[in-house]
């Protein structure tokens, strides 16, 4: 059997300990420094600190991969594994977006983390419209082809993603769910087991890291899997609020370690309503601290994973209008409270700085007039849109207010945006602060806003005007 990411890194301690015992240098030696990244912490631990990531800035962001690689030893795809990326039409597989990320990930000696295989959301419509019969050999197939192509390759599955609903721990009422009954979860299981039995197993789902009637169906549907060798992990998402931990987070995970199960925390982020305070930055700051405690002090969790790498990054934005904030590093890759509380969780020096990662190279670099400046980040295309965020920097002095205007180059045009007032009139475009994002302290860069955009993505020239 082979050794896991765990058992191997435990074995490396043992001999580095050996060795340096052999070589006469002190235990004070060995124990003199905690850690500074949280790589080298989840290391010491042997667990995984793993990210989110996003296959756009993976390809065109040095800086991203960079910080990725200092930071964490463990990904997972943002999107490039599920399935409407993974075979968009029967039978036609594409891994291009998966394989980017293992390459990266064994050049970095990282873990890969495979989210995910069944989930109701980013499924193709070719599936959703099978009958029970052919949906089920469709997604046996789809499990088996694809984790046949990443054996050996991706540690961990999210088998299956989010198949309770959010009330009274009942079934989602899913495609899935609708064509084959319950039995598609077992089915999945099997399929998952015999096509790479090395791997882990995992369910996953979000409002379950506390008690409650959600995560208690999960419990019962793992005692069941468990009893059928299917199951080898629970995964918990944390898409957390600020101050909102569930003081009853550590004994949910420990009931399910007691069935014999890893734990993971699999999507971790807390979200803040905007404009966060710096009161609101440490809160967030113990939160962080708090689960990554709670993960480095179980027996078995296997890792915890952030959802996203900066703040501008993330889903929260485009998803909960007014919250952001969620992540660990802010939009210049610099680490912000948040940051060290979850190193101290992880037992490293939350008291020392990391080393700096250089800025992005491979956007524009910022062109207007004025009080401002402004720019365009791409921060995703997937073909058919993109999605776009503004970083606004003021120059010497403070803005109080502030208008962009930009014209687009090729027909492009914004489908939804967050956290601006937004007009177009042909290809030209006026957006302005909606209030609580309009202060930027001087010579500060902010991410303000964001949208998504039909098209060809495009950084045209913009325009900033401080009011
Ligand atoms: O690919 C489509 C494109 O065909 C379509 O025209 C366009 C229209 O908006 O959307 C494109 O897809 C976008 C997709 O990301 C790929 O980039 C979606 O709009 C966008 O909503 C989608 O967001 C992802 C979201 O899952 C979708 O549910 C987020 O990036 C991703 O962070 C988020 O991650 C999920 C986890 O997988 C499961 N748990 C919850 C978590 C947060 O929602």
């Amino acid at each position: 059997m082979l050794l896991t990411r765990k058992r191997r890194r435990a074995v490396i301690a043992g001999v580095v300990t050996v060795a340096t015992a052999a070589l006469g240098i002190g235990l004070s030696t060995q124990f003199a420094s905690a850690q500074t990244t949280l790589r080298g912490a989840a290391d010491e631990l042997g667990i995984d600190i793993g990210v989110a990531v996003n296959d756009s800035l993976l390809q065109n962001n040095q800086a991203y991969r960079d910080l990725i690689a200092r930071e964490f030893n463990s990904v997972t795809a943002e999107n490039g594994m599920k399935m409407e990326s993974v075979q968009p039409s029967q039978g036609s597989f594409n891994f291009s977006q998966g394989d980017r990320l293992v390459a990266f990930a064994q050049q970095n000696d990282m873990t890969v983390h495979g989210h995910t295989l069944v989930w109701h959301n980013q499924s193709p419509g070719w599936i959703q419209n099978l009958s029970g019969t052919a949906m089920r050999q469709a997604m046996e197939n789809h499990i088996t082809t694809t984790m046949n192509h990443w054996e050996g390759d991706v540690a961990t599955w999210d088998v299956v993603n989010e198949v309770v609903s959010d009330s009274n721990g009942q079934m989602r009422d899913s495609f899935w769910l609708r064509a084959m009954g319950e039995d598609y979860i077992q089915w999945a299981f099997e399929a998952a087991r015999a096509a790479d039995p090395g791997a882990d197993l995992y369910m996953n789902d979000y409002s379950i890291d506390g008690i409650n009637a959600k995560s208690d169906r999960y419990y019962q549907m793992a005692q069941e899997l468990v009893a059928q060798d299917l199951l080898d992990g629970m995964g918990f998402q944390a898409h957390l609020i600020l101050g909102q931990v569930p003081g009853n987070m550590e004994q949910n995970l420990q009931r399910f370690v007691d069935l014999g199960l890893k734990v993971r925390i699999t999507e971790l982020d807390i979200r803040i309503e905007m404009p966060a305070t710096q009161q609101e930055l440490e809160q967030q700051a113990q939160d962080f601290q708090r689960v990554t405690e709670i993960c480095a002090g179980l027996a078995d969790c296997s890792g915890v994973t952030v959802w996203g790498v900066r703040d501008g990054d993330s889903w929260v934005p485009g998803v909960f209008p007014g919250y952001g904030a969620p992540l660990l590093f802010n939009d210049s890759n610099q680490p912000k409270p948040a940051y060290y509380g979850a190193l101290e969780g992880l037992g490293g020096d939350g008291s020392e700085e990391p080393p700096t990662t250089e800025e992005p190279t491979t956007t524009p670099p910022p062109t207007g007039d004025g009080d401002c400046t402004a720019e365009i980040d791409v921060v995703n295309d997937w073909g058919s849109g993109w999605q776009g965020n503004v970083l606004i920097t003021a120059d010497s002095g403070a803005v109080n207010g502030w208008t962009l205007n930009w014209t687009w180059p090729s027909g492009q045009s914004i489908t939804s945006s967050w956290n601006a007032q937004v007009s177009s009139s042909g290809s030209s475009v006026t957006a302005s602060d909606v209030g609580w994002n309009a202060n930027i302290a001087a010579g500060q860069t902010v991410n303000a806003w964001g949208f998504v955009g039909s098209g060809s993505s495009a950084s045209p020239q913009v325009t900033c005007t401080a009011a």
